[in-house]
This record gives C-alpha cells, sequence and structure tokens, in this order.
C-alpha cells in the first residue's frame, strides 16, 4: 500500500456527519473564545519578557509584528481547510486528504510538540505566578525541573505545574460544552486584564526604557540569576537578527488560534464559523500583544527580565516600577485562570488529534473510546495527562515552549504547502472560504514561518528532528500496519465526484 495513500474528501465530510461523531454544540462565539482562551496566555505572560531580554530588547513589539505576520498568512490558508473539512483533526486531517498519510503522519506527530507541549509549557508557567501569589514559598526545588538551578538550588520536579495538569484532565473528561462555558468567562477575565495593564502601565513608561529601541551590536551584557554572563553580540540577539529570534520565541503567543480548528467536529456551524473563528481571534490578540510589550518594556528595562524578573515578570513589573502590590495581586490570579483556560483548550486539541488519528486506526483504538454518558475521549485525556505530566515536571519552560513553537510552525508550513497541492489537484470543490492570492499568501507564509524555524537554537532543531525520527519509527512499525485506510485501497472516490453526485 502507498505511503501517499489518501482520504478522499468525501469521505472526511461524510464522517463529519456520522451518528456516532462528538456532539456539535460550539457557536461563533464560543469559537472566538475558545481561539482568545487558547491564545492569550504564556507567550504573552511570559515569553514577551524572555524574548525582550534574550534577544529584542523593546523591539520585541516588531517581533509581534514578524509572527503575526507568518500566522496570518497560515491562518488564512487554514480558514480555508477548515471551511471544506470540517472535522476535527486539524492540519492533521487537510494533509491527510492533500498530500497523504505519511505526511498525515508527520504532520499528527509535530502537532503532538504543539499540543501536548504546549499544554506542558504552559503549566509550567502556572507554576512560576502561583509561587509567585504565594510570595515564593514554595521551595524551589518542587516547582522546578531538574535542568534549572539559580545560586544554591537545584530543581528537582515541578509539582503545582502537575496539579493544575490534573485538575483540568478531569474537567476536559466531564464535557465539551462545561470546559467551553468556563473557558468563556476566563476569557473574558484576561482580556480584561491585559487592557488594565496597558491602560494603567501606559502612565509608568519612561523613555530611557524605550531607548535604544532595538539593542545595538555593542549593548552591555546582562548578568543571569545563576551568575552567568549573558552578552548581546550574537546575530540573533541584537538588531534586526534579534527582533527575528523574538518573534520565534513570542511565536508561541499566537499558537492556539489553529485549535478552533480542531474543534471543527463540534461546531454548530463550521463551514460559515470556522474561518470567523481562527481569523477574528487572530486579529483580537496581535492587537492586543503589540500595545501590551510596548507597555512592559516601557515600564521595565529589559535586562531585568534576565535576571530578577525573569519569572512571573508581569507580577514582578507592576510591583517594582508601578508599586501597586494589590494590582500585580489581582493580575497574578487573572493570569493564573487565564493559563488554566489555554491548557484546557491545549489538552483538547490533543486529544481531539489523538481522537482522528486513532479512527483512521493510525494510533490504538484507545485514544477514540468515548465516555459511555459524557461522550468525551475519556481514556485519551488520561493517558495524555501522564504524558504531558512528564514534560511539565521535569523540562523548564523555555525548552518546552521552543519544542512547541517549532512543532508548531513546521504544521503551519505544511497547511500552506497543502493549499496549494488542493488548489492544484481538485479546483473545482466548493471552498466557502478561499484563502486569497495563492499562490503568494502561502509562499510567504512558509518563507516566514521557515525563518522563525531557523533562528530558534540549534538544540531544539536537533529535539524535533529526533522526535519525528521516533515519530517515523512508530509509523513504519505499527500505524502503516493497522491504517483503516491503507487496508481498503485507493478506491474511494474523490471529492468532485462525490460534490457531482
Ligand atoms: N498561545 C498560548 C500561550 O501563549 C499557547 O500560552
Amino acid at each position: 500500500m502507498s505511503l501517499f495513500v489518501k482520504k478522499s474528501l468525501a469521505q472526511l465530510q461524510a464522517s463529519a456527519d456520522e451518528g456516532t461523531s462528538l456532539k456539535r454544540t460550539l457557536g461563533v462565539g464560543n469559537l472566538i473564545a475558545l481561539g482568545i482562551g487558547a491564545i492569550i496566555g504564556a507567550g504573552l505572560f511570559v515569553r514577551t519578557a524572555a524574548a525582550a531580554g534574550e534577544h529584542a530588547g523593546p523591539a520585541v513589539t516588531l517581533s509581534f509584528i514578524v509572527a503575526a505576520v507568518g500566522c496570518a498568512f497560515a491562518g488564512l490558508c487554514y480558514a480555508e481547510f477548515a471551511s471544506i473539512i470540517p472535522i476535527a483533526g486539524s492540519a492533521y486531517t487537510y494533509a491527510y486528504a492533500t498530500m497523504g498519510e505519511i505526511v498525515a503522519w508527520i504532520i499528527g506527530w509535530a502537532l503532538i510538540l504543539e499540543y501536548a507541549l504546549g499544554a506542558a509549557t504552559v503549566s509550567i508557567s502556572w507554576s512560576e505566578y502561583l509561587n509567585k501569589l504565594f510570595g515564593g514559598r514554595i521551595p524551589y526545588e518542587w516547582c522546578h525541573s531538574p535542568m534549572e538551578n539559580i545560586v544554591g538550588h537545584h530543581g528537582i520536579i515541578n509539582i503545582p505545574a502537575l496539579v493544575i495538569l490534573a485538575l483540568l484532565s478531569l474537567l476536559l473528561i466531564k464535557g465539551t460544552q462545561e470546559s467551553a462555558t468556563v473557558n468563556t468567562i476566563i476569557v473574558i477575565l484576561k482580556v480584561s486584564i491585559v487592557l488594565v495593564f496597558i491602560a494603567v502601565g501606559w502612565g509608568f513608561m519612561q523613555a530611557k526604557n524605550h531607548t535604544p529601541y532595538i539593542i545595538p551590536a555593542h549593548a552591555a551584557p546582562a548578568i543571569l540569576a545563576n551568575g552567568k554572563v549573558y552578552t548581546y553580540t550574537d546575530f540573533f540577539r541584537h538588531g534586526w537578527g534579534g527582533i527575528l529570534a523574538g518573534a520565534g520565541v513570542v511565536f508561541f503567543a499566537f499558537i492556539g488560534f489553529d485549535a478552533v480548528s480542531t474543534a471543527a467536529q463540534e461546531a454548530k456551524n463550521p463551514k460559515k464559523d470556522m474561518p470567523i473563528g481562527i481569523l477574528g481571534s487572530l486579529a483580537v490578540c496581535t492587537i492586543l500583544y503589540i500595545l501590551f510589550s510596548y507597555v512592559l518594556t516601557g515600564v521595565a528595562p529589559f535586562r531585568d527580565f534576565m535576571t530578577q524578573g525573569k519569572e512571573a515578570s508581569v507580577a514582578y513589573a507592576i510591583s517594582t516600577y508601578m508599586h501597586m502590590g494589590w494590582l500585580a495581586t489581582l493580575v497574578t490570579v487573572a493570569i493564573l485562570l487565564g493559563f488554566s483556560s489555554v491548557i484546557l483548550v491545549m489538552l483538547l486539541g490533543q486529544s481531539r488529534v489523538f481522537y482522528t488519528m486513532s479512527t483512521d486506526g493510525l494510533l490504538p483504538k484507545v485514544f477514540s473510546a468515548l465516555h459511555p454518558k459524557f461522550r468525551t475521549p475519556y481514556k485519551s485525556n488520561m493517558i495524555l495527562f501522564v504524558f504531558v505530566g512528564l514534560f511539565a515536571a521535569f523540562l523548564p519552560e523555555s525548552v518546552a515552549g521552543d519544542l512547541t513553537s517549532i512543532g508548531t510552525l513546521f504544521a503551519f508550513v505544511v497547511v500552506c504547502i497543502g493549499v496549494m497541492v488542493l488548489r492544484k489537484k481538485d479546483p473545482d470543490l466548493p471552498r466557502p472560504f478561499k484563502t486569497p492570492l495563492v499562490p503568494l499568501v502561502p509562499i510567504l507564509g512558509i518563507i516566514i514561518c521557515g525563518a522563525m524555524i531557523v533562528s530558534l537554537d540549534t538544540s531544539t532543531q536537533i529535539a524535533a528532528f529526533v522526535w519525528m525520527i521516533i515519530g517515523l519509527i512508530i509509523y513504519f512499525s505499527y500505524s502503516k500496519r493497522n491504517s483503516k485506510l491503507g487496508s481498503m485501497g485507493d478506491i474511494l472516490p474523490n471529492a468532485s465526484e462525490f460534490e457531482k453526485k
């Protein structure tokens, strides 16, 4: 059987209406909220400061613009697919229909980096802010990975990260509708906090913190909490190289708009609502991010984010430079809730991708077993908790976060390619939403996302490569043999034929 066997669109569209599928409960409002719920999180409240401190300085605002442009191009491609193939599985499903099984598998495998490691990353950030709320009283050893240290302390395991993951996995098992309602409440809170920070912080900005706006090559180094010296002479640590590398870091802040597409099978009117959900949530967040990062780097000098303000950076900036302890506490509580909604959507996205891969036979059946009462993939949620928990407990935020970004960027590149492939292969297919200016938009998406992949550090690139090799070993030893499509053969009608009937 060919490695490039494809799922016909007709078959995909039919499976969206199967009686055994997930419940359709989400309207357009829920979808935008789902998107914002997944989007605003650790990327904004933790990684903005990291990108400013390590690579871009105040010009992190420009990093956000670069990342947003890459996401917008990819988002337009996602929207076309989501309107044609409105079923669970996101980029994985799109690749299955356009580029064949092995590419779909590779994407599904990369999406594990996005969703599972994304959930792990945000749970680690959740732990940072919880510790801040407790005045730093959680012993360093029990809320940091073994790969982290400061003078006199070494991390052992990140227990708060495990606790939040366990709680949210239980909520997801209970049901999607309940999860979406909780999510909507949190989104309102989270957006309010971002707006309050921008409005109040505006008055505390100091021109000297924004000067020079782009880090010069000869900038003075920063002294880290473990005593090491961090210089800015490398290509990716100053000037436009730094802005690009900063984009690779804050790209994490945009991850999630595509998570909307993983819930397509639970949307009431997916053809119309999916593109609005994806692009609407992306637009709202981009505006908020640029303003937020401008204010944050105006309030605190960027080198602070390498030293004492490294963890829980927003709360640090508010209490240190705005002298508003009460606001820092309020923001911390809201951020904790905000992170929870991100983790929720990431876990939801991951379990839905697993669900689809499992119904295709590429993963064991356990990942698609639905709970008899709640109709959620509860076994998958439990396995996922263990898997994500291992990363959350033992990796630092930066490592998990960069791996998440690289996996997602890779998926974006493939979706951009997929749109071009499908336009050639099936030009007459009805497309409720069409990506404008094909092939220019997908090509620019590939170039910008590709540049961000290159700007991430070498160890991240190697780790992602090793991850993909493991994926291919599993594909050839298990998935290829168990693939349902593989055992049927290439006898399925293509989508245009289906439409004609
Ligand atoms: N975009 C999400 C966040 O920033 C993953 O936390």
